[in-house]
């Protein structure tokens, strides 16, 4: 029999997207699969049921999952639709594991192979399947839009009867793959662009996109690529330059991160008193716990001076091609897993080792697995060995 391939509704609140586009639908059924797709999956993202040709529209998501082979979701699924796979099956989703244990112990319980799209490793032949790259590509952009739709002025310069306006100046704090897109973003709608991170090597990808990099001469260059925290004295010496630029800006995104913790605070309520009236912050990092001092997710607030955006899920409000993009990441996985028809899961390759975070009833991912199950414990100490001082 052939592998089915099923794609769950989203149900989270204010989520738009689906896992499975009918063109990537089409694509996958080479592979040798059936598919199936939930009833009205794809509505909210224009993808409408009779779309999807060769693959069948259910009505009960229970039966659904209860005979899939492998289940594709964007966000991570509920514990009920998680008990409900086969054995044996294998999930596709953004899982978060360390922040939803429930969900991991009910997968490893269940036997479910779990192939979490966060864990993708972040190295060159996995990009294609890199779906927060892919996500925070179109959220980069749209919350350029965002931003511009909440300020009193244009972004580009513009010659009118009466005088000519100038272009706005626009600073992107955070050049990872979102801020590096909303820099070139702003670019193209003519603002006069500034690009800032931690890490040294953003410089050169600024200057590429047509930005000045704000240079504070602390190099914060982390493990795998990511930026490690700063120490105080050079988040002193970093606040000092950036609190001129910040007063400068007409609109500010900010994306910075740092994985496994809460967003830093890159501006603080001293700084925004000094920004312009009617500057605009778009602080990408809100669900995080926000870049600025002030952010609300999901909320528009005025600060002194400042109007602040906390914009929650921004690739749902490009849900049509964020799930384009996403279903083809899955696809890209799907191709290293299904061969002939038949799933082969090779745990010598990287990508795979890494991205499983449950599999055969053991987590798999060595930080998930301490966040769930706590750390391991120490070998039985020997009847020989001599007694701990102390
Ligand atoms: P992210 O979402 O984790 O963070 C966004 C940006 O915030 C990063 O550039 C980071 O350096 C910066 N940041 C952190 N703390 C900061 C602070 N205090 N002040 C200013 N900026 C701060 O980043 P993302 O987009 O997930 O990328 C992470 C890394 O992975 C980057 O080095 C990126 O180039 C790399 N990457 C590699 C890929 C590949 O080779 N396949 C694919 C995608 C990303």
């Amino acid at each position: 029999m052939a592998l089915k391939i099923a794609a769950l509704k989203e149900t989270d609140a204010g989520e738009r997207r689906v896992a499975l586009v009918p063109d990537v639908a089409a694509r996958i059924s080479k592979l040798g699969c059936d598919l199936a797709i939930e009833a009205g999956a794809g509505t909210a993202s224009s993808y409408v049921d009779a779309a999807y040709k060769g693959v069948s529209v259910e009505a009960s998501q229970a039966a659904m999952i209860a005979s899939a082979d492998i289940v594709l979701s964007v966000n991570p699924p509920s514990v009920a639709a998680i008990s409900a796979m086969k054995p044996g099956s294998i999930l596709i989703s953004l899982i978060y594991g360390r922040n939803h244990p429930e969900l991991v112990e009910a997968l490893r319980d269940g036997k479910i192979s779990c192939f979490a799209m966060e864990q993708v490793p972040r190295i060159s032949r996995a990009q294609a399947m890199d779906v927060l790259s892919s996500q925070a590509t179109l959220a980069g952009y749209y919350a350029v839009l965002l931003g511009a739709t909440h300020m009193q002025k244009i972004l580009p310069m513009m010659t009118t009867a009466v005088g000519s306006l100038r272009a706005a100046q626009v600073l992107v704090m955070g050049l990872g793959v979102a801020g590096l897109q909303a820099l070139a973003t702003a670019h193209r709608l003519g603002a006069v662009t500034e690009g800032y991170d931690v890490r040294p090597e953003t410089k050169e990808e600024a200057h590429s996109l047509g930005a000045k990099f704000v240079d504070t001469g602390v190099d914060a260059t982390g493990q795998g690529g990511y930026a490690r925290e700063l120490t105080d004295d050079e988040k002193a010496k970093v606040r000092a330059v950036l609190t001129d630029h910040i007063a400068r800006a007409d609109l500010i995104l900010t994306t910075a991160a740092v994985p496994g913790r809460r967003a830093p605070r890159l501006i603080d309520a001293d700084q925004i008193a000094k920004m312009k009236q009617g500057a605009v912050i778009v602080d990408m990092a809100a669900e995080g716990g926000g870049n600025c001092e002030g952010t609300k997710a999901g909320e528009t607030v005025q600060v002194g001076p400042a109007v602040i955006v906390g914009p929650v899920n921004l690739p749902s409000c490009l849900a049509e091609q964020a799930s384009e993009l996403y279903a083809k990441n899955v696809l890209n996985l799907l191709q290293q897993i299904v061969k002939d028809g038949k799933l082969s899961l090779d745990m010598t390759d990287e990508v795979i080792a890494k991205t499983l975070v449950t599999h055969d009833g053991k987590i798999t991912n060595d930080g998930v697995r301490q966040a769930v199950e706590g750390p391991a414990s120490p070998p039985a100490a020997s009847a020989t060995a001599p007694a701990a001082k102390g």
